[in-house]
């Protein structure tokens, strides 16, 4: 079973994708962890997309399709979870293909529902949660940079919420709720 999980900033994606990796032997697809390990590692491609993320702007379609296709050929345990990808309509169309080409599905599309107030809250104490324990805030968890991915995701990627409605593979969950009741009601689109 392959799955999206959608939704802006902060919505609970990662949170979400940890649990399914857990609890079904899913594997977790993170174009934004892919690019961090890049960043970090100092590799050409990591230097490349550094400014681009921490200003909180999308990177290129044709790095991130590049990283997802060579993920699409590793192990696929209970499945994939595609977090943080699909972020733009070109994204969505090549995942569709790369699917279509290994033979495989795309199961179900589930977007979190959450409003920005509550994103901005997250992601500010997420900041703080990383100094207070000694680490240091993701570069792109500032006030200014939240501002562009907000709109970066209102611009470019919540156009596919319409794009999955339309082929019948959407199914939205309360993002707000706690994060047990967030993971009972993904449970229950996918053992449906
Ligand atoms: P990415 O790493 O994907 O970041 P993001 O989408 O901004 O998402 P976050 O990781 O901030 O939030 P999340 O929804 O995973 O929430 P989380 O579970 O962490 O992308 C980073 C950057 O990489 C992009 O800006 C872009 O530059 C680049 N990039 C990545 N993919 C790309 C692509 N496909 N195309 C182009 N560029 C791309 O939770 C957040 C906080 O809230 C946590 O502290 C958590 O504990 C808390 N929380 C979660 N759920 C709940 C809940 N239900 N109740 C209370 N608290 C909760």
């Amino acid at each position: 079973m392959n799955i999206i999980l959608l939704g802006p900033p902060g919505a609970g994606k990662g949170t979400q994708a940890q649990k399914l990796v857990d609890g079904r032997n899913m594997v977790q697809l993170s174009t934004g962890d892919m690019l961090r390990e890049a960043k970090t590692s100092g590799t050409e491609m990591g230097k490349k997309v550094a400014a681009i993320m921490d200003a909180g702007e999308l990177v290129t379609d044709e790095i991130v399709i590049g990283l997802i296709e060579e993920k699409l050929d590793g192990p696929a345990g209970g499945g994939f979870i595609f977090d943080g990808f699909p972020r733009t309509l070109a994204q969505a169309d090549a995942l569709g293909d790369l699917l279509a080409r290994k033979g495989q599905t795309l199961d179900h599309v589930i977007e979190l529902q959450v409003n920005d107030d509550v994103l901005v809250d997250r992601i500010v104490n997420r900041a703080k949660e990383a100094v207070a324990a000694g680490g240091t805030a993701r570069a792109d968890d500032n006030e200014e940079s939240l501002k562009v991915r907000l709109m970066e995701y209102y611009k470019k990627t919540s156009p596919l919420i319409g794009y999955y409605y339309a082929k019948g593979d959407l199914t939205g969950v309360d993002g707000l709720a706690a994060i047990d009741a967030v993971e009972a009601s993904i449970a229950a689109v996918l053992d449906a």
